[in-house]
């Protein structure tokens, strides 16, 4: 996950990622990911709890634009035509997440049979479309209940999700292909405790160190207590979003661990290794002893995984600050004050070269390539899986009336935006996405994905982030990930270029030309 030399995917002689007829093997999967307040809405009904996005969303100047997941993409009454659509992009997994203040409004007690039966809905209609599901149990909305008792800073939240685990393994475990327990920790406790830029939104360098390891016991309880209760045979994994770490300058070996200890080895440490590792408890020590880490947590932690879940989107590019010029914190999230690395105070994050994606991340596939082969080398019995890749481009601001001369119906496209151009008709209602700037993202990481499987990599599937355009946490609805667009004024549904060519490719496991 380390690379002590700078690189740029425009390295002479290099691939440039462009591939097409690629073959991937007849098993591997191909599917798209989701997460439950992204999309859902419906946040008052069925005895749904609040949760700590909810009022994070609702504090004001927190969320662009002041949007929330009030509404999002309305799955939750959409769920048939959402379920239709995946069908129809031949997608073999469908890779979402199960709502906790769903389940149990206020993160403890007796199940609330209406948010069971929502989430078993799902499941059928999946199975009856030959669509494997793939369930993540947390995707950032903590039930508030349990925020006000300390969150994830709190032990008594880890236990917690161990209780939910089991009560969602009962129901659900004789159907779920693959549980994932958490998805990105990393976001979970440095955005949500450290940076401030997540809700709960606090900046509080201890409780985010006190979140992450409270995450990883999160994790082995949650996967102690499914395979306690299920009874088909499920994959067990978890997934993080590994960062792919570059230093720059002679010197910035130790910038380099100092970020992999706290993003990566963090998790993989006790999760894979049993351990946390010891230069992360040195490079902390002046914030905590560590002593929240009670005997016999790491055997929890410590849970074999049938696939290791990998979330990837650009590099990072550090360097040891010189404690003078003002310090660069280009590490590709938000930035609202707090630092998300604690302890890190010497470290700086380096604007890496383009070409970058509407949220500012540089694109290089090199990095995905890297990231998997790097992976092999250290756990090289651990399979797997892609569990989030794709891009946000502004599909939205270079509309063009799809006929000029309506009656004709001739479509006219203007070349002055290359790359994302929605088309409408003359209602204003868009027809078409011609989002070629993702199409050549997703070939691009495709591509790099193959090139890792070629080299022993043991990589069982790709999930493309994501289904749908959706509310991307605090860039509101600004951000539009999708390779199906949704209209937020009308709710309407259009597949994208992007859709259509993954379609090509999920149907036949071959890149398309
Ligand atoms: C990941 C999150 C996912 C989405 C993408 C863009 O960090 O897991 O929900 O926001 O980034």
């Amino acid at each position: 996950m380390t690379d002590s030399t700078t690189t740029t995917a425009a390295t002479e002689g290099a691939p440039d990622y462009r591939d097409g007829g690629l073959v991937f093997p007849a098993d591997f999967t191909f599917g798209s990911a989701t997460a439950s307040y992204q999309i859902e809405g419906a946040v008052h009904e069925d005895g749904r709890g609040p949760s700590i996005w909810d009022t994070f969303s609702h504090t004001p100047g927190r969320v662009f634009n002041g949007d929330t997941g009030d509404v999002a993409d309305d799955h939750y009454h959409r769920l048939d035509e959402d379920l239709d659509i995946m069908k129809a992009l031949n997608l073999h997994a469908y890779r979402f997440s199960i709502a906790w203040p769903r389940i149990q409004p206020t993160g403890r007690g007796p199940a609330n049979q209406a948010g069971l039966d929502f989430y078993s809905r799902l499941i059928d209609g999946l199975i009856a479309r030959g669509i494997r599901p793939v369930a993540t149990l947390y995707h950032w909305d903590l039930p508030q209940a349990l925020e006000d008792e300390g969150g994830w800073a709190a032990r008594s939240t880890a236990e917690a999700f161990g209780e939910y685990a089991r009560i969602v393994g009962e129901a659900f475990g004789d159907r779920i292909h693959t549980w994932t327990t958490l998805n990105e920790p990393w976001c979970s406790a440095y955005l949500g405790y450290g940076s401030g830029a997540h809700a709960p939104g606090l900046t509080d360098p201890l409780k985010a160190l006190r979140a992450v390891h409270h995450l990883n016991l999160a994790h082995g309880l949650a996967i102690e207590a499914l395979r306690g209760v299920v009874t088909n045979d499920p994959q067990y994994s978890v997934t993080l979003n590994l960062h792919v770490i570059r230093g720059e300058g002679d010197d910035s070996a130790d910038a380099v661990r100092q970020i992999d200890a706290l993003g990566n080895r963090a998790f993989t440490g006790p999760m894979l290794r049993g351990a946390y590792p010891a230069d992360l408890l040195a490079d902390t020590a002046s914030i905590t002893d560590w002593g929240f880490v009670l005997e016999g947590d790491l055997e929890i932690i410590h849970q074999p995984l049938d696939v290791l879940g990998v979330n990837y989107y650009s590099t990072n590019l550090v360097r040891v600050w010189d404690g003078v010029s003002p310090k660069q914190n280009a590490d590709g999230h938000k930035d609202v004050g707090g630092s998300p690395w604690p302890g890190a105070d010497r470290v700086e994050f380096l604007q890496q070269p383009g070409p970058y994606t509407e949220m500012g991340w540089n694109i290089e596939p090199a990095g995905l390539e890297d990231l998997l082969l790097s992976l092999r080398d250290e756990f090289p019995n651990q399979p797997l899986m892609i569990t989030e890749n794709g891009a946000a481009f502004d599909d939205s601001v270079h509309l063009e009336l799809a006929a000029t001369d309506a009656a004709a119906g001739v479509v006219a496209v203007h070349d002055a935006a290359p790359g994302v151009v929605a088309v409408h008709d003359a209602a204003s209602e868009v027809v078409a996405v011609h989002d070629a700037d993702r199409v050549d993202y997703l070939r691009r990481h495709i591509t790099a994905a193959h090139r890792a499987l070629e080299q022993g990599v043991d990589l069982r599937g790709y999930f493309v982030w994501s289904l749908m355009d959706n509310f991307e946490w605090g860039y509101g609805y600004s951000k539009r990930f999708g390779i199906v667009r949704v209209d937020y004024d009308t709710l309407v549904r259009v597949p994208k270029d992007s859709a259509h060519w993954y379609a090509e490719l999920a149907s036949s496991n071959r890149l398309p030309d």
